[in-house]
C-alpha cells in the first residue's frame, strides 16, 4: 500500500468538497476541531458539485432570489419549496418554470412542496445544501436558527428580525454558522454593488476627511396593501397584509430603511450607541393599515460622536428620496450616486461611471462562489446589527425616548404571537371599529 493510499490514523481527515457543500461535515468539524477548518477551506478551491436549494417563502423576493441563485455559475438545482400558502408556492413555481434558462434547474415534485407554518422544517429535511429564507422578517430568526442547526448554508433576506429577542437569536445562530463553516448571505445587496463598494472604499480612505454627519432617506409611498376578506381569521389577515403589522414586518423603518442605515454602518465599521426620534401616522390611516407609522425621523449617535440623520416616509405627494449622504471635514459625498465633492472646488472630485452589474445577482454570485471555494462568507452579524439599528430607530419613534443601543438590544419584549399557527391570536388586535392601536410616543414601552 502506498503512502498516499494508506488510511491516515493520526491526521484529521480532510472533508471532501461534496461534504463541504453538503454542510454535513460542518457539524463533524464543529468548534472543537477549529484547526481543521483551514483544511476544509483549502480543500475546496474549485468546487463544481451540485448545490441543492430549498426556497422558504415563495413571494416576490423569494422567487427573485431563487432565480438569482439558479443563475450562479456551477451546478445548482431547486429541489424543494415551502410557503405558508399553497397559492403563493404554486405562483412562484410557475414563474420560475416559465424561464427557459432555468428549465433544467428545477426539480420540485409534489412531495417536495410544503405548505403551512411548519413547511420550513419539512423543506430543511428534504435534503437541500442551501436554503433561501424570504418570508416576511418576523419569522426569520426561527427559520435561520433551524437552518443553521440543520447545517445548511443560508441566503436570507433583510431585515433578519423585527424585535430584539429575534436579533439576539440571529446573532447566536450566525456565530454557530461561523463555527460550522456555513455560508450566510444577507439581502443587503448594496454591499455587493460596485458603485457603493468603490465609494465606500474612497470615503474610508479619507477622501472627504473625517466623516462627521451622514443623512439617509427612504421617502416614498406605500408599497401595497391587502384588505380584509369576509370571514377571514385574524392571523390569516395579518399574514396576508403583513406590511402593516410590526411583529411580522418591523414597520417600514425596519423593512425598507434598513438598506440606507446599513450603508452608513458599513462606511463607519460601527453601529450607533444611542438614538432619539419622532414619528407617527398622519395620513395613511384606516382599517387596512394596521399598526405601523407612516413617517419616522431619527438621529443616531456613534461612539466617535458622529451623527446619522434618518428619515423614512410613506406619504404620497411629498419630497421623495432613497439615498445616503456623508459630510466630512474636507468635502461631501452622495453615496447612492457614487459622487464625491471637495469643499471649495467646483464639480465632482470623483464619480463612478463604470459598469453596474445587477447587485441582486452579484450577491448570489459572491455567496455561491464562497461556498464552492470552501471559504464561505458570513454576513449574519452585520445583517443582524443593521437590523437592530433600524429596530432601535423604531423603538425611539414609538416611545419618543432617547434609547441606548445596549438597552435596546437587551430588550426582552417579544412582538411575536405565543404560537405560530392560523389559530393563534396575534398580540395586536383591532378594536370594535376595526382599527388597531398605534404606538403613542411618551406612553408606549419598548424596552
Ligand atoms: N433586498 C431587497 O431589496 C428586498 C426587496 C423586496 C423584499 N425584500 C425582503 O424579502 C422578504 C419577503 O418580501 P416579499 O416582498 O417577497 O414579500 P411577499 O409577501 O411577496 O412574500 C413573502 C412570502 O412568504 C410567505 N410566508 C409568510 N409567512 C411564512 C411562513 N411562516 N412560512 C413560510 N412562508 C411564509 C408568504 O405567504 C409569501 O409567499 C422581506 O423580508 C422583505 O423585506 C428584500
Amino acid at each position: 500500500m502506498s503512502e498516499a493510499s494508506r488510511p491516515n490514523m493520526t491526521r484529521p481527515v480532510s472533508p471532501s468538497r461534496r461534504d463541504f457543500i453538503k454542510g454535513s461535515t460542518a457539524l463533524a468539524i464543529g468548534s472543537a476541531v477549529a484547526g481543521s477548518l483551514s483544511l476544509a477551506r483549502s480543500a475546496h478551491a474549485a468546487g463544481d458539485d451540485e448545490i441543492k436549494i430549498a426556497l422558504i417563502g415563495c413571494g416576490g423576493r423569494g422567487t427573485g432570489a431563487a432565480n438569482q441563485a439558479l443563475s450562479t455559475a456551477g451546478k445548482v438545482k431547486l429541489i424543494a419549496m415551502a410557503d405558508a400558502y399553497q397559492d403563493r408556492l404554486e405562483g412562484s413555481l410557475k414563474t420560475l418554470s416559465k424561464q427557459e434558462n432555468l428549465k433544467d434547474k428545477i426539480d420540485v415534485p409534489e412531495d417536495r412542496k410544503f405548505v403551512g407554518f411548519d413547511a420550513y422544517q419539512k423543506a430543511l429535511a428534504a435534503g437541500p445544501d442551501l436554503v433561501i429564507l424570504a418570508t416576511p422578517p418576523g419569522f426569520r430568526p426561527i427559520h435561520f436558527q433551524a437552518a443553521v442547526a440543520a447545517n445548511k448554508h443560508v441566503f436570507m433576506e433583510k431585515p433578519v428580525a423585527t424585535d430584539a429577542p429575534g436579533v439576539r437569536k440571529v446573532l447566536a445562530a450566525a456565530a454557530e454558522a461561523k463555527q460550522k463553516n456555513l455560508a450566510v448571505g444577507v439581502g443587503l445587496q448594496r454591499r455587493h454593488e460596485i458603485k457603493y463598494i468603490e465609494t465606500i472604499k474612497r470615503l474610508q480612505d479619507g477622501a472627504i476627511g473625517d466623516i462627521m454627519t451622514t443623512r439617509v432617506y427612504w421617502n416614498g409611498s406605500t408599497p401595497w396593501v391587502k384588505s380584509r376578506e369576509p370571514g377571514q381569521g385574524e392571523m390569516d389577515y395579518q399574514m396576508r397584509n403583513w406590511y402593516y403589522f410590526t411583529w411580522i414586518c418591523g414597520d417600514h423603518i425596519v423593512e425598507q430603511h434598513i438598506h440606507n442605515m446599513d450603508v452608513v454602518n458599513w462606511l463607519k465599521g460601527a453601529y450607533p450607541i444611542k438614538a432619539n426620534g419622532m414619528g407617527g401616522c398622519q395620513v395613511r390611516k384606516g382599517k387596512d393599515y394596521g399598526e405601523t407609522f407612516d413617517h419616522h425621523a431619527v438621529e443616531f449617535e456613534y461612539a466617535d460622536g458622529s451623527r446619522m440623520f434618518s428619515q423614512c416616509r410613506h406619504i404620497p405627494g411629498c419630497w421623495n428620496s432613497v439615498s445616503e449622504h456623508a459630510q466630512g471635514t474636507k468635502g461631501s459625498a452622495t453615496i447612492s450616486d457614487a459622487t464625491i465633492q471637495l469643499d471649495g472646488k467646483y464639480g465632482f472630485a470623483w464619480h463612478y461611471s463604470g459598469k453596474k452589474p445587477d447587485p441582486y445577482q452579484v450577491e448570489h454570485d459572491d455567496l455561491f462562489a464562497s461556498i464552492r471555494s470552501g471559504n464561505p462568507i458570513n454576513e449574519g452579524e452585520s445583517g443582524a446589527k443593521s437590523t437592530m439599528t433600524a429596530i432601535l430607530g423604531r423603538m425611539c419613534t414609538y416611545s419618543g425616548k432617547e434609547i441606548a443601543w445596549n438597552d435596546a438590544i437587551n430588550s426582552e419584549i417579544s412582538l411575536l404571537p405565543d404560537q405560530l399557527s392560523f389559530e393563534a391570536t396575534p398580540k395586536s388586535l383591532p378594536d370594535a371599529s376595526g382599527l388597531y392601536q398605534l404606538a403613542v410616543p411618551g406612553l408606549t414601552k419598548v424596552v
